[in-house]
Parts: structure tokens; sequence; C-alpha cells
């Protein structure tokens, strides 16, 4: 909800548990008064303090009031060059080669429905409402608008920001951020997702320090380093208990996410674009918008923050039809094939799969031109006869004739010099002219910036999903970009390809959307290093990582939970040894994991054995039965991997708490293991639950005292707890 104070100006975004607030001051500058746990809609501006501080500029409209200062009021979208000297939010250049922004507010409108945006990914419903606002730079004509959308049972603020240059002269855009967050306060703590290939999303904690930290990216995707998404807490915060505060940003290329712990005792979040490798002209009439970015503040820890989140990505994100409907369980060949397969060997894991209850049969990299390695083929999207003679014409009927649907992966954004593409356009790699471009896995970067490359290749894609029944397409990208140069813009405009590329991407994937809405599109970066909340949008599940070990997976998956739900995390059983690190750990294990995932094979089933065919289908069956539950449940962790306790565990609850799982994982045995008991969350104090059909609990209890955990024997044992309220 929005409430409107005219008179004072006040402007007051209410969720549910949540009140964010701002006002136009005495000067028109709009100042942030509150974020925090729901309070009343009366001005809060009475938090803000006015002191003669040494040094600090005071803008001409304070006159001789040296207690006025931007450089020491908390704003709402911070300026830079006129006397804040924190991190600024804008930085425009003008035509004299001058480098400011000084905004006050001049209108204001609400609107019903939550705002969407041109060719960015944004969160979407009607239930949601719009506040937008008016920032103008008098000295410049030029007008920020900020926009917030408001859904108000998630407790998710949404942000927004188009600039518009309404000057007579063209004007640079060297940094536009998606959001700025100034709070009172530093005694801070900043939590951020950080990892690499093969281990991505680590939660990584540190109280804030004086002056400025927090990651980015300026490898053109979100990447496995670091990702758009970071929490600043209470000190003290911890899953159920602290003041906790969520931000994320819905983009898959260069962002940053910086927080500044300022002179006195203040911090400012600032979150967009990276303004590394960014600069964009703006026309006279011409906009340019930012991505948006999310907020949840979670007056009780971080578990009603990720729930939080959870929620608003499944039911305002994610696309229809994919929102509400069941995934399927797949099988995918990679880990069990690599290039070596043909049609033959497709229908032999499906003959094997379907009958334990596998309902998707996807076909990984290989297929196409000529690739038999990854140093050749990618660009080149049409069948590769000798593997797959009559093409996915012949192959697809096949398999669906086995009871399972069909899909594909396709690397779009690359190409190999090895290449019929590459041949005839050798100009469409991205490279620097004079320069001999870096490779990265023996590929090269197409120029996505361009339309007529992209929609070359997307032409060539839509020709393959045309020509036979294609229920799933994987959409992979393996390498980070370099040598950034486009041969379609000038050199003063060279700043924007980066941002381009993102936007190509976004075009080509709502494109195939649109062209095939049946179809399931899986995001993949060499694993999770595109997993984000703007590829969501258009992917509705994103390969979680390339490491499909159970035990690493738990530490993977559950970074990855604090913002993104179960139902977008791609998982994976797959065969042991592992192949990233040798572990073997038992079937049932990996079974566990993945199914707190998108759940899915990726093994040879014609390598198992009759007993692990039986309980592959036992898994499924049950997967199948617990749908509901483990994709749309309540979330909770239970323990942190990351600890080395004894085991992990986390917990999916019915909204209607009369259902639960508890999945745990133990770590390497030791004889004369402690007796230890494991308390559960989210249950119903009032119900009483039946565990696994046998002995019946308390909730109250269960949550209080706990459930005796069965001491286990060997090393990466699991356990699976199914609570029915009676
Ligand atoms: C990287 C992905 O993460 C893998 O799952 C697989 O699809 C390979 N690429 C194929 O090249």
């Amino acid at each position: 909800m929005i409430v409107i104070d005219k008179e004072n100006r006040v402007f007051t975004l209410r969720t549910k548990n949540t009140t964010y607030q701002m006002k136009a001051d005495q000067h028109n500058v709009l100042i942030h008064t509150y974020y925090g746990p729901r309070v009343g809609d009366s001005d809060l501006s009475y938090l803000v303090r006015y002191a003669d501080r040494a040094c600090a500029p005071n803008p001409p409209e304070a006159g001789l009031d040296r207690t006025y200062s931007l450089n020491t009021i908390p704003q709402e979208y911070s300026t830079c060059g006129v006397g804040d000297f924190r991190l600024p939010s804008i930085e425009v250049e003008y035509p004299d080669g001058s480098r400011a922004a000084d905004l006050r507010l001049t209108d204001w409108e609400v609107e019903r429905g939550k705002y969407e945006l041109d060719g960015l990914p944004f969160f979407h419903g009607a239930e949601g409402s719009t506040l937008r606002l008016y920032l103008e730079d008098l000295a410049a004509d030029l007008v920020v608008e900020l926009t917030y959308g408001v859904f108000e049972d998630c407790d998710l603020i949404t942000r927004s920001v188009e600039v518009h240059n309404y000057g007579k002269a063209p004007v640079r855009l060297c940094q536009c951020a998606s959001l700025c967050l100034d709070f009172l306060r530093s005694d801070l703590d900043l939590i951020t997702f950080n990892g690499c290939h093969l281990m991505e999303r680590a939660p990584d904690r540190a109280p804030l320090r004086s002056g400025i930290q927090g990651v980015g990216s300026v490898r053109g995707t979100s990447s496995h380093q670091h990702n758009p998404f970071v929490v600043l807490c209470d000190r003290d915060a911890n899953e159920d208990y602290g003041l906790c505060y969520g931000a994320m940003l819905l983009y898959s290329g260069n962002f940053q996410a910086l927080v500044e712990a300022s002179q006195y005792d203040n911090a400012r979040l600032v979150m967009g674009i990276n303004p590394c490798q960014f600069c964009w002209t703006l026309e006279p009439g011409q906009s340019f918008t930012a991505p948006e970015a999310a907020l949840v503040c979670s007056p009780r820890g971080f578990g009603q923050m990720s729930r939080q989140f959870h929620r608003a990505i499944r039911e305002h994100l994610i696309q229809d039809p994919h929102a509400g409907a069941r995934r399927p369980v797949l099988i995918n060949n990679w880990e069990a094939t690599y290039f070596d397969f043909d049609a033959d060997k497709l229908v032999d894991f499906a003959k094997t799969a379907a009958p334990l209850g596998v309902e998707l049969l996807v076909m990984d990299d290989g297929w196409f031109g000529k690739r038999d390695d990854d140093n050749s083929g990618l660009g080149d999207w049409t069948v590769n006869q000798k593997k797959l003679p009559g093409g996915l014409e012949a192959l697809v009927p096949r398999i669906q004739a086995l009871g399972m649907s069909f899909g594909i992966w396709i690397e779009p954004e690359m190409i190999s010099e090895d290449s019929d593409l590459y041949r005839e356009h050798p100009d469409w790699a991205l490279r620097i002219p004079g320069r001999t471009p870096a490779r990265g896995r023996n590929q090269l970067v197409l120029d996505f910036s361009r339309p007529e490359i992209r929609q070359h290749v997307y032409g060539q894609i839509k020709a393959v999903l045309s020509s036979a029944d294609i229920a799933y397409v994987k959409w992979d990208m393996n390498r980070s970009l370099s040598d950034v140069w486009s041969a379609a813009l000038p050199a003063e405009r060279q700043g924007e390809v980066y941002h381009r590329y993102v936007l190509g991407v976004y075009e080509i994937l709502d494109q195939l959307r649109r062209d095939f809405p049946h179809i399931l599109i899986e995001g993949c970066a060499g694993g999770g290093g595109r997993f984000d909340a703007g590829m969501l949008y258009y992917t509705p599940q994103i390969w979680c990582s390339d490491n499909t070990d159970a035990i690493d997976r738990l530490r993977i998956q559950y970074g990855t939970s604090f913002c993104y739900p179960v139902s977008a995390m791609g998982a994976h059983v797959s065969a042991v040894p592992n192949e990233a690190n040798g572990r073997v750990t038992p079937l049932e294990t990996r079974g566990t994991v993945a199914m707190s995932g998108t759940f899915g094979y990726e093994m040879d089933p014609n390598q198992t054995t009759p007993e692990e065919r039986e309980a592959i289908k036992q898994q499924i069956a049950f997967f199948k039965e617990h749908y509901d539950l483990i994709q749309r449940g309540d979330y909770y962790r239970l323990t942190d991997p990351f600890a080395n306790g004894p085991y992990t565990a986390w917990e999916q609850v019915a909204p209607d708490r009369r259902e639960a799982l508890v999945s745990l994982v133990s770590g390497t045995i030791h004889a004369a293991a402690p007796f230890l008991t494991l308390r559960l969350k989210g249950l119903d104090p009032q119900l009483t639950y039946q565990v696994n059909g046998g002995a019946s609990y308390p909730g109250d209890a269960l949550m209080n005292a706990g459930y005796p955990v069965p001491v286990m024997t060997g090393d990466y044992q699991s356990l699976q707890l199914h609570l029915t309220a009676l």
C-alpha cells in the first residue's frame, strides 16, 4: 500500500511487516527517513538530525544555514559533484565536461498494479502498486524518475530508475544505480555470496568497517564469483532473529553492490550496473532505464527474508505457463557421455529411464555442427546427421514413443573459430581492433549487442526448435566476456556494449519464450555463473553448479537458498565417484540433495544395477508424491553446512503447516557418536505430527525440544522425515 501525505510530501510504502518512507524536505531534496519493521504512517523525518559539520558544503537553498548539508542527510537517490561525498547513485557528464547531478523532487504519481519495464526483467502482478517520483536537475534539463513497486504479502519493494534528457545537447551517463539505501546507523553486518566455478554462492559475513566495501562483476555475466544479492543485518541477526535487509538486482551482466560506512556512523548501499566499463550517451529526448532492484526487510532473521524472496520469485517473477506448472523430472546425458553419443544411445537412455518415472530426456552439448569436443562447432546450429540421422524429426518421436518428452542444449552467445559461422563472419565475434581476442574454453563471444547477429543465430535455433516437438531448452554460456568492442558503435559509445549485450540476450530469450511459450528454459553458465533474478524472469530454473557432488552441493544450495527458491535450483543425481571431486556418496543421499532442487539425473541409467534402478524409481515416486511440499513449501535452513557440524538439515513446510519434510545429510562418521536432537521449525505448535507414518510428536515439542536424530553409520548418510498432522 502507498500512503502519501501531500501537505508534508511524505511517501510511505507499507507491506505486511515493513514500512519504507521518504520525504521531500524544505529544499525539495528527497530524503530517506525509514525502512524497517512496520510502524504507522506518520512523518518520521524527526529521525534526521542536522549539525554544522566542518568542511561540509551547504546547497544554495540553505542560505547561511551551515547545518544543512547533502553530505550528512540520508538521501533516497544520492547525487554527485554538489556536496555529497559518499557513494553516488548517478553520475552525469555534460557537454562542458562537468560531472554532476543535483536532484529535487518536482512531482509524483500513484498507479494501480505493478509497473512493467521494456526490455528488462521485472516483478509483475496486478496486486502490486506503483509510486513514481520525479526528480529534476534544474540546472540541466535532466529528470530522474524513481519508480517503486509494492507487493504487500511478500514484503517486497521493487525499485527502478529512468533518466530522461530533456535538454538540447547529449549527456553521458557514467553511472546510473538501481538502488540507493541510506541507513542512520552503521553497526551492521554485510553478507555477500561468493565463490568460483564448481563452488558458487558461499555466504561471507563481516561487520561493516569504515569506508567502502562490496562486490561486483566485470565479466559480462553476474558471475560465479559474486552474486547480485547482498544482505545487511543486525550484528546478532541469525536465521530466526534480528533485523535484516536483502537487496537483489534483476540483472545478468556487470554489476556492483557497494556499502559505505561513513564518518557519522551512517551507511549507504548502492547497487546497480557496474560503472566500470559503462558509459551511456543520452541524446536529447532520450531516456535510459536501469535494471530493477528489489528489497525485502525481515524483522525476524534471514529465514523469513529468504521465504519472502522465494515466494516473490515464484509468484511474481517466473512467467506463465511455468510459474505454477509442474516441472518434469529429467535425465541429462552430459556427465554420462560428454560429446560421445548418438541417437541410439539416447534412445537406450530413455528406454531404461522412462519406466523409472523420468519424464524428460535432455540431449546436452554435441548434437550440432562439427562438435566432437569443445574446440569447434559453436555457431553452426544444425543437427549433426552422423550422430542423429534424420535429425530431431526422427529422434524425438522415438523418445516420445517411450513416454518421455525431449529437450536440447544450446549456447547461442558463442562462436568457435572452427565453425562455418566464423569462416563466413569472423567479424561477428567481440574483439578490439588491432588485438587478438582472448579465447575462453577455446571459443569467442558473439557480439550480441548487434541485432543482425543475434537474429541470425536465433533464426537457426528457431528452425531447430520448430523441426520437432521440443519441451525444454538448456541455454548455456561458457565463458566470461573479454575484448569487448563492437563494430556497430562509434568510439564514444563503446561504454554501452556490455549493457547492450545483456539487453540483446534478454531480447532473444524473450523472443524464444514468446515463440515457444510451452518450452521450459533452464539457464546455465558453466553451471551457476549467471544465477540471478534477471535470468530467472526468462528461464524459470537455472543449473545451480557444474559440481554435482551431493556434499559440496549442500553448501552451494544452502548459499543459493538465501535468495532463490528450490524450484529455481537445477540439481541432478550423478554417478560416483563424482567427476568434480572424486567423492563417493550413497545414491539415497544424492537423491535427497537433488530433490531439494528441480530434480533430475545426470548419469547413464544403463550403468546402474537393478537395485540402484529400484532405488531411483522410489526416489522419483517420493519426489512426485511430495512435489508441492518440496517445490512450493516454506523453506527453513535448520543447520549451516559451513559450520562443519555432524550433519546438514533443512525443511520444507506446507503453507497450512499440516505437512513438512525434513532432510538431513551427515558428514564423515566417527565412532562413539553423541546422541543428537534436531529442533524443527515452522510447525504448528498446537498440532501433533506423525513422522514417516510411525510415532507422533507434538509440534511445540518438535520445535522446542527437538527430534532425536538416529545414530547413522557410514559417511554421508541421509534421512528424510515426512511429517503429517494428525
Ligand atoms: C557447462 C554446463 O554447465 C554443463 O552442464 C554442460 O552443459 C556443458 N557446459 C556442456 O558443454
